[in-house]
């Protein structure tokens, strides 16, 4: 269906980890770790997406996986109609990976200079570049700050920066890892308002990967909740917490997940 814009099949991911020395009866046994199992999911075009979850529920491991950066240990997927494993070039020419991760860019350039460089890589003609470039730091506020070094930035201009070079490339998908981290209340709405506004305006599908629920519960249309790996609820944010509010539903289950051994 046309309408589908991410659709997964049991999608798992095992990492291997070896035990080291630290396990001296079997010093070189390899322990299997999943990390994010059997997820059957979908995403609407236009929709924006929370993938809400504590801290080592699978939630970046399943972002990069359907980002290309991670190959699935099985399962199958499509995003944007293109096969995740077979097409990879059409994936990843579909979507923009935001994260609070700064290291791709570069220090000593300045945020229209390292936009540049991502224009230059994406092929953009030089002098459109230029427009867009402009244009885009405009649309994430950061105008005034274009030609100051990028290490003389604060979190949320360098999280902007980061925003804008997501839409240099114009993509339809943005997958956006825990977006506010390090951001201050005030940082973290404009972030929300510019999703919502800006993003879906734009008929842009958006997955936000958050362990915070207020985030979830402020800018998603539809969380899955995620826990030990295994998505145990999926829906939309009224419909899954009832009468109960989201938080309740999700700490409970957390607190299951919890329980369980294993
Ligand atoms: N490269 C890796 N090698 C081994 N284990 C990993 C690796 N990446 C993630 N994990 C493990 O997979 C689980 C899920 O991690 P992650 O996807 O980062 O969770 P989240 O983003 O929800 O916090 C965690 O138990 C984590 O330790
Ligand atoms: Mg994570």
């Amino acid at each position: 269906m046309a309408d589908t814009v991410i659709q997964t099949r049991d999608l798992t991911k095992q990492f291997i980890k070896r035990r080291g020395l630290s396990s001296l009866r079997h010093p070189f046994e390899k322990q299997a770790i999943t990390a994010v199992q059997g997820i059957n999911l979908s995403v609407k075009r236009g929709e924006i997406f929370g993938l809400l979850g504590p801290n080592g529920a699978g939630k970046t491991t399943l972002t990069k996986m359907l980002c290309t950066l991670l190959l699935p240990t099985s399962g199958s997927a499509t995003v944007n109609g293109f096969d995740l494993v077979k097409q990879q070039a059409k994936v990843k020419g579909s979507m923009a990976l935001i994260s609070s991760e700064e290291r791709s860019f570069y220090w000593r350039l300045s945020g229209r200079q390292n936009l540049r460089f991502f224009a230059a890589l994406y092929g953009l003609p030089r002098q459109q570049a230029e427009e867009r470039i402009s244009a885009l730091l405009s649309q994430v506020g950061l105008t005034e700050a274009a030609d100051r070094r990028f290490n003389q930035y604060s979190t949320g201009m360098k999280q902007r920066l980061g925003l804008a070079r997501g839409l240099l490339a114009n993509p339809d998908i943005f997958f956006m890892d825990e977006p506010t981290k390090g951001l201050d209340p005030l940082a973290s709405h404009q972030t929300h308002e510019f999703v919502k506004q800006q993003l879906v305006a734009q008929g842009k599908t958006v997955v936000i990967a958050t362990h915070q629920l207020v985030e979830a519960e402020e800018v998603c249309d539809r969380v899955g909740i995620m826990s030990g790996g295994v998505m145990v609820a999926c829906g939309g944010v009224r419909e899954l917490s009832g009468d109960a509010s989201l938080s309740d539903y999700f700490l409970s289950l957390v607190e299951e997940s919890e329980q369980e051994p294993g």
